[in-house]
């Protein structure tokens, strides 16, 4: 792993760092590029704006890794409230949620009860409940918590989980869920793995991503390939265009604020594209990611940040 990409991983965990950025309004600044705003109105402003170019969203409230039940809690009524928002302004939106924010590492138990209430008010407002995935020690109990909600017959297709690609287990784990009928968001992956798990080059991680691609593009349901790799889409086009695959199974996503000109263009194909919008006082950690995975947006950053 290059050493830029680890070092901000390493600063994605900071808690110092983190408290200091948070409350600095030079932080919010720059992360603004990447996070829709504040508060959950940020967000839906940014989504009605997003939708009005034919481009569906799904909503982030930032945050994971909570410490107490309370603030699980809390987190989940915001999720509540954005549902109900969604369904009130007929948004083209859905939710992504990360089951740490929703206590995961508190209790395993606390945060399957949450998904599964909003699993719930998902299915009752006809939307739909996105489970992403975090660090290779959380994609088991990620996985059994996403499988047992989506067993109950009334909450199928209410609920989908993210696979990436860079684990090797990553095909196994797609034909199971396929074979179950669960929607499946593919992307690279983007925490710091080791060896024993992951893939540690880019070449076998982009392979893999094309082959995991395939499965998921010839399986009967829809589901989301999350890149901005013009080479991985290409190869998904490509795949489709060959097993006369419709453009409408499928959708591409991308994240708010990377590649506009990418989404623009998949849209004039008629491609379907969704935006993935975060929100929300808890962007440090996100942020740090998004630089992570591509160091030079330090640059373009702080030339932006100087010219404004
Ligand atoms: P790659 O990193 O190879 O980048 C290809 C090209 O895309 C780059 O050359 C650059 O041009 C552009 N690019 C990529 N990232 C950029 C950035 N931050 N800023 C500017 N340009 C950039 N991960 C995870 O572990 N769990 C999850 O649940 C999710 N969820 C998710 C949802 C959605 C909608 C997306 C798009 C991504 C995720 N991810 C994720 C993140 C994902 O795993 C991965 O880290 C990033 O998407 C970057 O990988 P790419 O596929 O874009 O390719």
């Amino acid at each position: 792993m290059p050493i830029l990409r680890s070092a901000f991983i390493a600063l994605s965990k900071n808690r110092t760092m983190r408290r200091f950025s948070e409350r600095s309004s030079i932080g919010r600044k720059m992360s603004s590029r990447f996070v829709a705003g504040l508060e959950l109105e940020d967000a839906i402003r940014v989504a009605e704006a997003v939708n009005r170019q034919g481009i569906s969203v799904t909503l982030d409230s930032l945050g994971e890794s909570v410490t107490t039940e309370g603030e699980a809690q809390q987190a989940a009524q915001i999720y509540h409230q954005l549902l109900d928002q969604i369904a009130a302004r007929k948004l083209n939106a859905n939710i992504s949620v990360k089951l740490t924010q929703m206590g995961l590492e508190l209790s395993p138990k606390l945060a399957d009860g949450i998904a599964e209430s909003l699993a719930k008010h998902a299915s009752a407002t006809n939307n739909f409940l996105r489970i992403d995935m975090e660090d290779s020690s959380l994609t088991q109990t990620t996985l059994n918590i996403v499988r047992r909600i989506h067993a109950f017959p009334e909450l199928r297709g209410a609920i989908g989980i993210v696979i990436q690609a860079y684990l090797y287990r990553s095909q196994a784990d797609i034909e199971q869920l396929v074979a179950e009928g669960i929607r499946v968001r593919l992307c690279k992956g983007a925490y710091k793995e080791p060896a024993e798990v992951a893939f540690p080059s880019k070449a076998d991680v982009d392979k893999n991503y094309v082959l995991l691609s395939g499965l998921l593009l010839e399986s009967p349901i829809y589901h989301g390939l999350a890149t901005h790799d013009e080479a991985m889409i290409a190869e998904a086009k490509k795949f489709a265009a060959k097993h006369g695959i419709d453009p409408s199974h499928f959708e591409f996503q991308m994240l708010y604020g990377v590649r506009r000109d990418l989404q623009r263009k998949l849209i004039q194909e008629g491609y379907n594209v969704r935006v993935y919008i975060p929100f929300g006082r808890e962007w440090y950690p996100y942020f740090m990611r998004r630089l992570a995975e591509r160091p030079a947006n330090v640059i373009f950053l702080a030339k932006n940040f100087f010219r404004a």
